[in-house]
Formats: C-alpha cells, sequence, structure tokens
C-alpha cells in the first residue's frame, strides 16, 4: 500500500452538514501539505466512474437516512470501481443538545452495508466515523436553535480536527464500533424504512399558497424528484427526502403534511383489516397478510390522495386547512442548513 499523496472527499448532502464535515477534512488535509478534492456525488455519472491510483485516500460522506445510508450513496457505493485504496467511511447523524452535551445519532448499519460492499471491491477500510451535526429530519421535529446549532457546530469541528490527525497520519480511526450492538439492534428497522421513506415520507411534501413558481426546488433537487404538475411543484417517488428543498425554499411554501400520513395510515390499516375479516375471511391474528395488505393499501391510497391534495391546494380554502393541518406550516417549526463557519465561529 502506498503512502498517501492526494485525499479524494466524495460527499452527498441535503441540508450542508455532510457537505461541511467533507469541507473541515479538506481544511484539514490541505494544512498537512495534501491535495484534496472534493467531489459532490449527485453530480457523478455512475456509469463511467473510474478507478483511482492506489495512493490517492477515498474518503466518503453523507447523512443518514433511517438507519442507513441514502439510496443515493449506497448507488454510488455499489458502481464504485474496483481498488485497492484505503478508503474512510463517514456519516452525518441527528445530533441534539442537552445543555453543553451533544446527544448522538443513530448510524444503524450504513457503515457496514457500505463496508461490506467495499472491501469486496478490493479496498481496505482505514476509518468509519460519524459526526453528529444538527438533526434536519423535519419531518419529525422543529428546526433545533441557532445556539444549538452553533454548538453542534464547534464541536464536530473539533472532532473532525482530532479525527483528520489520525487519518493524515494513516492511522485506522473504527469510532462507530462503539456502537455496535445498538445499529444491530435497530437494522429491521431500516430494512423498513427503505420503504417507508420512499413511498411514505416523501410523499409528506407538498408546496402551500406561499409558492410563486419560482422552480429553484425543481432544478437544485439532487435527485430531479420534483416535477410541474398542473402550475405547482409535485413530489415523486424518486424523493429521498433529503430535506433539501423544504429548507432551501426562498419563501418557505414546502411543508411536510404529517397529518396527511397519519390519515393514510389509519385508513389503511382499517381497509387493510376490512378487507381481510369481511372479504377473505381470514383472522387479524395472520399479521404477515394483514402487513402485505396494508402495504398495497398504503401504496394505493398514498398515490390516489396525493394526487387529490395537489387538486385541493390549488384553491386557497382547502389549501389553507392543508396548511392548518401540518405543524411544519407555523413558524415556531422553523427551517435548518448548516451555517457558514464565520457564524459559529464569532
Ligand atoms: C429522512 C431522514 C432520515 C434520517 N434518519 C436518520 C437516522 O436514521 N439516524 C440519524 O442519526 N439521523 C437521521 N437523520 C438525520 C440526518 O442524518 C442528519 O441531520 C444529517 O446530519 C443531515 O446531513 P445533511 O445536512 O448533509 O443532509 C435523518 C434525516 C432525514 C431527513
Ligand atoms: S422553491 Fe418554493 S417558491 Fe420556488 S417553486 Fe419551489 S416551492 Fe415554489
Ligand atoms: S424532492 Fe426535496 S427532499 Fe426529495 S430528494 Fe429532492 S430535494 Fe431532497
Amino acid at each position: 500500500m502506498h503512502t498517501i499523496t492526494e485525499v479524494i472527499i466524495f460527499y452527498f448532502s441535503g441540508t450542508g452538514n455532510a457537505k461541511q464535515i467533507a469541507t473541515w477534512f479538506a481544511e484539514f488535509a490541505e494544512k498537512k501539505g495534501f491535495d484534496c478534492k472534493l467531489v459532490n456525488i449527485q453530480n457523478i455519472d455512475t456509469k463511467t466512474i473510474s478507478s483511482y491510483a492506489s495512493d490517492k485516500l477515498l474518503m466518503i460522506i453523507s447523512p443518514v437516512h433511517g438507519f442507513n445510508y441514502p439510496k443515493i450513496t449506497l448507488n454510488f457505493i455499489i458502481r464504485f470501481p474496483k481498488g485497492n485504496n484505503r478508503v474512510v467511511l463517514m456519516n452525518t447523524r441527528a445530533g441534539m443538545r442537552i445543555g453543553k452535551w451533544v446527544t448522538p445519532g443513530i448510524s444503524g448499519i450504513s457503515f457496514y452495508i457500505a463496508s461490506l460492499i467495499i472491501k469486496i471491491k478490493g479496498y481496505k477500510i482505514q476509518g468509519m466515523i460519524p459526526f453528529d451535526m444538527p438533526s434536519n429530519w423535519l419531518t419529525l421535529h422543529p428546526a433545533l436553535k441557532l445556539k444549538s446549532v452553533k454548538l453542534l457546530h464547534k464541536v464536530n469541528y473539533d472532532r473532525v480536527e482530532k479525527h483528520a490527525g489520525k487519518i493524515f497520519a494513516e492511522k485506522n480511526v473504527f469510532f462507530a464500533f462503539k456502537e455496535i450492538l445498538q445499529d444491530l439492534l435497530v437494522s429491521p428497522i431500516a430494512l423498513g424504512y427503505f420503504f417507508i421513506g420512499q413511498f411514505g415520507l416523501a410523499k409528506t411534501f407538498y408546496a402551500s399558497t406561499a409558492c410563486d413558481n419560482c422552480g429553484l426546488c425543481i432544478k437544485q433537487c439532487p435527485l430531479n424528484a420534483i416535477k410541474m404538475l398542473k402550475g405547482r411543484p409535485f413530489w415523486t417517488f424518486k424523493c429521498e427526502s433529503c430535506m433539501k428543498c423544504m429548507n432551501n425554499c426562498p419563501k418557505k411554501a414546502i411543508e411536510a403534511g404529517q397529518a396527511f400520513l397519519i390519515i393514510i395510515s389509519v385508513i389503511s390499516s382499517i381497509t387493510a383489516s376490512l378487507l381481510l375479516n369481511h372479504l377473505f375471511f381470514v383472522k387479524l391474528s395472520s399479521g404477515f397478510i394483514h402487513s402485505l395488505l396494508f402495504a398495497l393499501v398504503f401504496f394505493l391510497f398514498i398515490v390516489v390522495f396525493y394526487r387529490l391534495q395537489h387538486l385541493l391546494l390549488r384553491y386557497k380554502f382547502t389549501a389553507k386547512i392543508i396548511s392548518f393541518l401540518s405543524l411544519t406550516h407555523y413558524k415556531f417549526w422553523g427551517r435548518y442548513k448548516s451555517i457558514p463557519d464565520h457564524r459559529w465561529k464569532e
């Protein structure tokens, strides 16, 4: 194995956390005298990726989505050509603040799936490092306050400095192993998220009456998941809930309707039970059949009701009711984007 001459950092980022960590690593790599290149995974044509000379250190960083790397990152790793470079895997997770403490997010199976694929391709894993940047999962909780965001940025900057020292001295850093038990315990949820993430969460997004059709969300989506339908943005199943659109909309018009998802889940569950009991005469205790039927009904309802909601958003009165039922509509919920260095360093 050659010693490092150059560092290539591949990143995917929805709201800037992973990009921020990548940028800090680049900063420390350059201080150490290495050339460093930042490559955004969303701009890579995965059909034409070429391999890298073995004296280049490859680093990959991406947020965790549903206890795993998002599909765009996994797809990139799967398509990566064979090689024998050193590879450092990193992720950004949902950090929160309690007083002066930063609570950790959960990596789940992200490192283990990715390292398995990378190992099979012949690479040597030099590190697996999680970073607990501010959580951007605004479908579930309000945005963190600026004071917390600043603290989390500072703590993570210090962590990057510490880990970069070791990584660029060619030492191994397997910080992620500390959490292996908890990661394995949540692995079944990671599989479930593959379904819920793409077919459920993505369909919570809609543009409220504040939308002025500027088209920015469509242009910036890393997955081309939004299209203009009947004069307003429409979210397709390609969406991976990276949160970029919602947090970048200049009008704060993108909302995630939690009530929509809850209502669809409840009526899907009732419909699945009724179908089993009255149509197929199967006892409710057959959990597997119920879950399967629930999934089918849920998918059908989400397609139909999301279209219906899209139609209703054209009318002021119904659009107001839809927004009224969404927590993300209210000011206190806020929006999140990673903040520039000068704002937390000052
Ligand atoms: C849909 C979704 C799912 C998420 N799942 C997890 C998770 O399983 N574990 C975790 O620690 N954080 C989770 N998060 C939080 C993000 O991983 C975290 O905020 C990350 O730092 C965002 O990075 P980015 O700004 O580069 O996109 C999730 C966020 C979203 C939007
Ligand atoms: S970025 Fe916001 S205002 Fe612009 S089209 Fe998208 S939802 Fe509408
Ligand atoms: S539609 Fe929005 S949340 Fe979904 S992938 Fe695109 S930018 Fe991310």
